[in-house]
């Protein structure tokens, strides 16, 4: 397929992967389409790593990195700093925690006897985890400077406008850039800073989303950017929906639930079962994890934050800092009732586990299948 971004990019298939895992980056981009590594989880020395491992297997095929990029410097002002430009050390944020809060997830753990992490390792797993939470804009500078010792084609940016100069930087580089949204006027600011592709996000999207439906989204955006080419994100795990989002504009396809099902995803047996046997409305949308609206499968974790009566989650970064420890206590322990994780709309349509090629051959089946059946309805008179 030549669709705009398969020609901006060298690729044979207009289908992006966003994912934590290695091999599905290289499994997508060898299969044609494009892997893209979700970075915001690794410290700068294990993205490195997991680069060169990447460059070493994917045999020159394109791939790229998902960073979060810093918001433009020049809308500071005295009068109202933006947050997201002040440095912040872990020690002021984990003091920022209150109390109540930490006793909330106390009385959580005990009531659910998820039990404790082991005494002589605890110390040095949390801050394992502390160190992998990129928090500020020096932090994710630092990734954005890692993926550039590699010969990456696309940086994509998950929250927010990047710097113009950030973006053209890239460019220099030849690198592309390509930004998540969730609304038009999200998209609009984006292509002013530069942005070469837009990545239109609908609610039903696993990970942090907005209140907006791919079904509506896409066009809007399709058309608020044109000719910027926009990639359709949200509930896309079939060929059904593949044909849709091109219908509707979009020049490619961004996924990233589907993976998390394969043989070569991140997750564990014990937290694919549970994706296998979710349905689509076990995939809630939820302050829990971020303190910011994530949809994610629904557990007693996200149950015990929806509670009437309960403490208000706190604002990003500190709920994740509050809950890390109560969350890696239940994944050590495997409490599968209390494991959640974040996953789209589309787990309902997730039943066992496949592979990276599997997915990928019948997407592309059921895409031709459904422009066939389009073809033929066109024809009937
Ligand atoms: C487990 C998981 C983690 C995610 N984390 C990120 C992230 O760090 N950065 C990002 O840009 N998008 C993230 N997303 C959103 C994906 O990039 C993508 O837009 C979304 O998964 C598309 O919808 P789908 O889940 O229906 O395929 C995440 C999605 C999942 C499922």
């Amino acid at each position: 397929m030549k669709t705009e971004v398969c020609k901006m990019l060298g690729l044979e298939l207009p289908v992006f992967a966003f994912t934590h895992c290695r091999d599905v980056v290289v499994e997508v981009s060898r299969a044609g389409g494009m892997g893209v590594l979700g970075a915001v989880g690794f410290t700068p020395e294990q993205l490195r790593e997991e680069l060169a491992w990447i460059d070493e297997h994917i045999q020159g095929k394109p791939y790229g990195v998902d960073i979060l990029i810093p918001g433009r410097t020049e809308t500071s002002s005295p009068d109202a700093p933006s947050r997201a430009n002040q440095p912040h050390s872990l020690e002021d944020l984990l003091a920022r925690i209150p109390q109540q809060h930490r006793q909330f997830m106390e009385d959580y753990c005990i009531k659910n006897n998820i039990p404790e992490l082991p005494s002589d390792l605890a110390a040095a797993l949390l801050n394992a985890e502390y160190g992998r939470i990129n928090m500020s804009p020096t932090s994710s500078a630092s990734l954005v400077d890692v993926a550039l010792e590699f010969p990456v084609s696309l940086v994509v940016n998950a929250l927010g406008t990047p710097a113009k100069e950030q973006v053209d930087k890239l460019h220099a580089r030849g690198i592309k850039v390509a930004s998540l949204v969730g609304k038009t006027e999200h998209a609009i600011a984006q292509v002013a800073a530069g942005v070469d592709i837009i990545v239109a996000q609908g609610s039903e999207a696993g990970g942090h989303t907005g209140n907006i439906s791919s079904m509506v989204l896409w066009p809007q955006v399709v058309d608020a950017v044109a000719p910027v080419p926009v990639l359709a994100a949200g509930g896309i795990g079939r060929g059904r929906q593949m044909a849709a989002a091109l219908a509707l504009g979009a020049e490619g396809i961004w996924c990233g639930s589907i993976w998390l099902g394969t043989e070569q995803s991140e997750l564990g047996t014990a937290m694919k079962e549970r994706l296998f046997t979710a349905k689509s409305e076990d995939a809630i949308q939820s302050r829990a994890l971020s303190g910011k609206p994530c949809r994610m499968l629904r557990s007693g974790f996200s149950d015990a934050w929806a509670q009437p009566g309960t403490l208000p989650p706190l604002p990003m970064p500190l709920q994740t800092l509050l809950t890390l420890e109560a969350r890696l206590r239940i994944e050590r322990a495997e409490v599968t009732e209390h494991m959640g994780y974040p996953v789209g709309q589309i787990v309902g349509d997730m039943q066992q586990e496949s592979s990276v090629k599997t997915v990928i051959y019948d997407l592309l089946n059921e895409f031709l299948e459904s422009t066939h059946r389009i073809n033929q309805l066109l024809e009937s008179e």
